[in-house]
């Protein structure tokens, strides 16, 4: 962390016309500066510098924001990492918190591993161009896969000799330290000797997203099936396999040029489409994917699609792992090669425009694609569509916005033939079965018995009321979430203090409700994380966030800019214990009680509509719940009468 005092120092001291100016040539333009947009294809210059605002704003593709983000957006590099930047820049000492000695050791050891590990690259990629061995063997290999000379720099590949311990010896003669050429597994000890791990294979360096390296992929040129055919580097300081992708540090640019990312399987996938043009791609190195993979893809892009080559076994193996992705709020596409054909084979059988073409022909959607997939499957067995149906409606609720779950229960309905209305009610169980799974559901779930007095009676709301968007009742409990959240609330009956922030995580769990408002759910559900992990001060949390909308959403809720509607119900001579006690219950319940209302209004157009198409059925069905919403509305309208009273 760094402290506050010096992001104000930094920010005070940058000027933003000589920070973006290192990067892109600027014009001045009046009181402004005017260049080509660096973050999309331009020709006409539209992208504009404020000195007096410390603002950039894109008028082509929207980008905007101040100095900071602008290192982060076109550096990649994270909110710290941009500070840090700046303040080297401007002088300004950037001290984070004090580092202990066991933490300095292992930042020296890092870096020695790192060290180590380049110049192992170095001497792997000397060993391919320039030893006999090195040019028969490795070399040759590559360049029969067809790999051009450009392109095997360009990755950095190389060949270790096929003897014990060639590397490991001249290592130690240059002084390399035996204990990390251990650590990074170059080497493996032997007794007193140290032999070659990746001896007698060509080498796949893989890059940190800042392009160092920091582990090897060995390939075997045997053909002998009792080897591996791959052989990596062992996890370590330095290697965690699950939070690095290969490729990412060629590719990273391009991602963000073109929006998009391809994904594929291995290692010579990744180069092959690189040498053919296409330079976006990624590669996870045979593993399913993970959820730090996903992140790091996601800060270049959030258009993905993944790339198949045509065994339908591997494909339904996969299906889950995609998942994941849209989870995360990625847009998934896939794409399928034809039979027998992996990137790699295909990008080395076709010209670059075939490629593209191929590409952008063969790309589908990654829900439609699977529900076809398995509904020609499922076609005529009961049991397996029902399992088809419950494994869509779970891609489906994966995904976080609104929106485009709508548009995927519309399509996939079609698709499987099946009412739309019966799959949107299963993506919203769903979705509410998840919402608070594993936070403190038993501590929270009963309220306290003193409380019963101030606290509307809770009236549960049934599940066909979802995905209700009510601004400025979500707006209202993110404020008492925010600016009370710590403040104690109640008292149960074992003597437990329940906060202002547990009795409305509670409220909204009974109920299985959710906010629509991305931003707000966002800070929701990371003040329930921080509820959980219980050491951290909330509101400085939200007030120092490197996410700009929400740090802005913070301080405005402290600055009392907020405009509430239930204000006036909030007389001032009370104290404020007092107050909170009425008016939080009075907030959740208006909370509920304007999405039933908006609810009951949408079910009252259907059941119009369904009258008019004489679907009794749909008529039964949507008078019935209007009369359960009717009740719920009623006492909603007495508890909000008591609390104003
Ligand atoms: N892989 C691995 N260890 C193995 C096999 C595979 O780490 N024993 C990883 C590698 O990253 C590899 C990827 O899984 O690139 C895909 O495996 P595969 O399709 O078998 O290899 P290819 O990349 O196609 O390699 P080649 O074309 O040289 O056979
Ligand atoms: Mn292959």
């Amino acid at each position: 962390m760094i402290d506050r005092a010096t992001i104000d120092k930094i920010i005070d001291a940058t000027n933003i016309v000589e920070v973006v100016g290192d990067f892109i040539s600027l014009k001045k333009r009046g009181v402004n500066h005017l260049a080509c947009c660096p973050f999309h294809n331009e020709k006409t210059p539209s992208f504009s510098v404020s000195a007096a605002k410390g603002i950039y704003k894109c008028f082509g593709c929207g980008k905007a924001g101040n100095a900071v983000n602008f290192v982060m957006e076109h550096e990649h590099l994270t909110y710290v990492e941009a500070l840090k930047y700046l303040g080297k820049k401007y002088g300004i000492e950037v001290k984070e918190k004090e580092l202990t000695d066991d933490e300095v050791q292992v930042g020296n050891k890092r870096e020695s591993m790192m060290i180590v590990s380049a110049y192992a690259q170095d001497y792997f990629s000397k060993t391919l161009w320039e030893h006999p061995d090195g040019k028969n063997i490795g070399l040759s290999y590559f360049r029969e896969r067809g790999f051009s000379d450009k392109t095997i720099k360009k990755f950095q590949l190389g060949y270790c000799l096929d003897s014990r311990s060639a590397f490991s010896n001249t290592a130690l003669k240059d002084g390399y330290k035996r204990e990390y050429l251990v650590a990074t597994g170059l080497s493996i000890e032997r007794n007193e000797d140290l032999l070659d791990r990746f001896f007698g294979r060509v080498l796949f360096p893989i890059h940190s997203i800042s392009g160092r390296v920091i582990a090897f992929g060995g390939r075997t040129l045997k053909q002998d099936k009792n080897i591996a055919k791959y052989l990596n580097s062992p996890e370590s300081e330095i290697y965690i396999k699950s939070n690095v992708l290969y490729g990412i540090f060629q590719a990273k640019q391009a991602i963000v040029r073109t929006q998009k990312c391809y994904l594929v399987e291995g290692y010579t996938d990744v180069i092959s489409m690189h040498q053919a043009g296409v330079e976006n791609v990624v590669a996870s190195s045979g593993t399913s994917l993970t959820t730090e993979q996903i992140r790091l893809i996601k800060r270049f892009s959030p258009n993905v699609t993944v790339l198949y080559d045509g065994d339908a076994a591997g494909i339904k193996a996969s299906l889950r792992g995609i998942d994941m992705l849209l989870e995360d709020g990625l847009n998934v596409k896939v794409a399928l090669f034809p039979d027998g054909d992996d990137p790699d084979s295909f990008a080395r059988k076709h010209s670059v425009s075939e490629l593209e073409a191929f590409l952008s022909d063969a790309e589908q959607d990654f829900i439609s694609f699977k529900t076809k997939l398995l509904t020609q499957e499922a076609k005529k067995d009961p049991i397996q569509r029902a399992s088809l149906i419950s494994d869509v409606v779970r891609s489906i609720s994966m995904i976080p916005d609104t929106i485009t779950r709508t548009v995927y229960v519309k399509e996939c309905s079609r698709l499987m033939e099946m009412e739309e209305e019966v799959l949107s009610g299963e993506v919203a169980k769903l979705r509410r079965k998840r919402l608070y799974e594993g936070t403190k559901a038993t501590e929270l779930s009963s309220l306290p018995s003193e409380a019963a007095a101030d606290t509307p009676t809770t009236t549960p709301i049934p599940f066909f009321v979802s995905n209700i968007y009510s601004e400025a009742s979500e707006k209202e409990l993110l404020y008492f979430l925010l600016k009370y959240g710590e403040k104690p609330l109640f008292v149960d009956a074992e003597n437990n203090t329940i906060n202002v922030a547990e009795y409305i995580i509670s409220e909204l769990r009974n109920d299985e409700l959710e906010l629509q408002n991305l931003l707000y759910r966002k800070i929701f559900d990371e003040y329930i994380q921080i509820l959980k992990s219980q050491n951290e001060d909330c509101l400085k949390h939200f007030i120092n966030h490197p996410n700009q909308n929400i740090m802005e959403l913070a301080i405005n809720v402290l600055s009392d800019n907020y405009q509430l509607s239930i204000e006036s119900y909030i007389k001032s001579e009370e104290p404020e214990d007092v107050k909170l006690r009425r008016v939080i219950p009075y907030a959740i319940a208006a909370y509920k009680s304007n999405i039933t209302k908006q609810a009951f209004a949408t079910l009252s157009e259907q059941l119009h509509e369904a009258q008019k198409l004489n679907d009794s059925e749909q008529v039964l069905l949507f008078l019935e719940r209007l009369r359960t919403l009717q009740s719920i509305r009623n006492s909603f309208a007495k508890d909000l009468h008591r609390l104003t009273t």
